[in-house]
């Protein structure tokens, strides 16, 4: 699990509550400290070598060494850094080299209109390189990446299984959107139920589910 960008941990303390005892949990931030520090190592099951800080900016992760010790191996990556464009371009590579074939990179402030430069980039690295990554979520601020091999599965459990899982967590209520066809742009939006129902498709056959 990696979270770049943790201040204070409130969703860095994510990152340690779902990791088995033997996952690693790395946290990247320039101003790391020891409360923040001791709250993420008690989240975690795992023994005290399986946390990892780095205080200091993402570029500190950018070492041909620590990307060689860590390819592909991350399950989990919030990014929630630097929300100028250029740095999420530079966070996305990080991702693209680290991330596990069956993980998810979590974006923080996608489609937020306060940092329209994150999605911008996010848009911008998928057009330059669409095997690195396929948008299959979107909502509530996040945007969710992962491999295009995991795509297939992860729409799947997303059209049939997350709003039953949400409902196990929440009373909230959710409206899942998919509201193209998948050769336009194949991403799922969630949003509040407000008076949408649980699924709208196209506007043009808004009960159908094609993904
Ligand atoms: C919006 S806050 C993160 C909020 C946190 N995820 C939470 O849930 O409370 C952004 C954090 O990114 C850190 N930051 C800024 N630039 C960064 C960079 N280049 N690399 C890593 N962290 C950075 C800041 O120090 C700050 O703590």
């Amino acid at each position: 699990m990696l979270e770049i960008g943790v201040y204070k941990g409130k969703s860095a303390t994510l990152s340690p509550l779902h990791a088995t005892a033997q996952e690693h949990c790395l946290y990247v931030d320039p101003i790391l400290n020891e409360t923040t520090n001791a709250l993420l190592q008690s989240c975690h099951v795992g023994e005290e070598d399986k946390t990892h800080f780095i205080k200091s900016f993402s570029e500190a992760i950018t070492t041909p060494q620590f990307l060689s010790q860590w390819h592909k191996s991350f399950h989990w990556i919030h990014i929630d850094g630097e929300h100028t464009g250029m740095a999420l371009t530079d966070d996305l590579k990080v991702a693209d080299a680290l991330l596990h074939r069956n993980g998810i990179v979590c974006l923080d402030d996608f489609l937020s209109p306060r940092y329209p430069q994150i999605s911008q980039s996010v848009f911008a690295y998928l057009a330059k390189d669409p095997t690195s990554f396929a948008l299959v979520l979107c909502g509530f601020n996040k945007g969710y990446l992962c491999r295009p091999y995991l795509a297939p599965f992860l729409r799947k459990y997303i059209q049939e299984k997350l709003q039953a899982d949400l409902q196990d967590r929440t009373e909230d209520q959710f409206t899942l959107w998919h509201s193209t066809l998948p050769d336009d742009l194949n991403c799922f939006g969630i949003t509040p139920r407000e008076n949408a129902p649980p699924y709208r498709g196209p506007d043009w056959m808004p009960d159908k589910v094609i993904y």
